[in-house]
């Protein structure tokens, strides 16, 4: 394996700040915590698979590749708005947001149904820097995004290699992977995001209010998306369950998902308004 890219690769000489966004600024500010807060889940993946010793260097590795996510946004997020204190903003999103650290069996019911849910975790992170990266005008950014989107690309391919060579007899089955995968992508409405916004983006004096924060954030998620940043994502999902990833099924259940995510997009800018 070659040499992983680090924060001294990124360009910024290109920085342009006549191209940046301030809704797309919130929304690289939210990641940043949420991305350097992952590095956390080790400690919760290496007690679930305590046994895989195996596995621990590939899970270390990659919990450091998701903190280095979070410090290259927040290193542009800095050079947007110089006020922006990552380390005070991760410290309050910490205090506030538990991941559950103590657990020694996964919060999935098995160890395949963990890395099914990463699985699901990686097809999100990948289509968002793939989508921030296609939306965004401003050079830094992009390069980041695509580095990042990259990573997640290979994040999932190992939990997913992970998952083959785990489970070979494939012993879920389809109705438990099913309902596993939808659980975890129902969760992305749960606090984590909605927090994370508020914790990067108000003061401390403000009081969280959850539902705000949701619609906040999700607006500014939802609009970077093109149809193929989804389509892709829905084929990956349904390739970590065992499904044809450019079937038939795939293609309705790509075009149904398209047509919600346009008509919620469409909701959250009117409430916007
Ligand atoms: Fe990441
Ligand atoms: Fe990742």
């Amino acid at each position: 394996m070659g040499r992983h890219w680090g924060q001294e690769d990124i360009r910024w000489d290109d920085f342009d700040p006549s191209k940046v966004d301030p809704d797309m600024v919130m929304a690289v500010k939210t990641a940043s915590l949420v991305e350097a807060n992952s590095e956390d889940y080790v400690t919760y993946l290496l007690s679930v698979f305590r046994e895989e010793t195996w596995l621990h260097d590939a899970l270390r590795r990659w919990g450091a590749e998701e903190r280095l996510h979070g410090e290259a946004l927040a290193a542009w997020a800095h050079r947007v708005d110089p006020g922006f204190d990552f380390t005070e903003r991760l410290a309050r999103f910490r205090e506030g947001y538990r991941l559950p650290l103590e657990a020694t069996e996964s919060v999935r019911g098995s160890r395949a149904g963990e890395l099914l849910a990463r699985c699901v975790v990686e097809c999100g992170t990948s289509s968002y820097y793939s989508a921030i990266r296609d939306a965004t005008e401003e050079p830094v950014l992009k390069q980041i995004a695509h580095l990042i989107a990259g990573d997640e690309f290979r994040h999932f391919k190992l939990f997913y290699d992970t998952l083959k060579k785990f489970d070979p007899q494939d012993s879920l089955g389809l109705f438990a992977k099913l309902k596993v995968t939808l659980s975890r992508v129902n969760e992305t409405e749960d606090d984590e995001l909605s927090f994370a916004f508020h914790c990067a983006n108000n003061d401390p004096s403000i009081p969280y209010d959850r539902e705000k924060s949701m619609l906040a954030y999700s607006k500014r998620a939802y609009r970077n998306y093109r149809y193929g940043h989804l389509a892709r994502a829905i084929s990956m999902m349904l390739k970590a369950v065992g499904l044809a990833p450019h079937g038939v099924i795939a293609q309705v259940t790509q075009r149904g998902a398209w047509w919600l995510w346009e008509k919620r997009a469409r909701k959250l800018e009117r409430i916007a308004a």
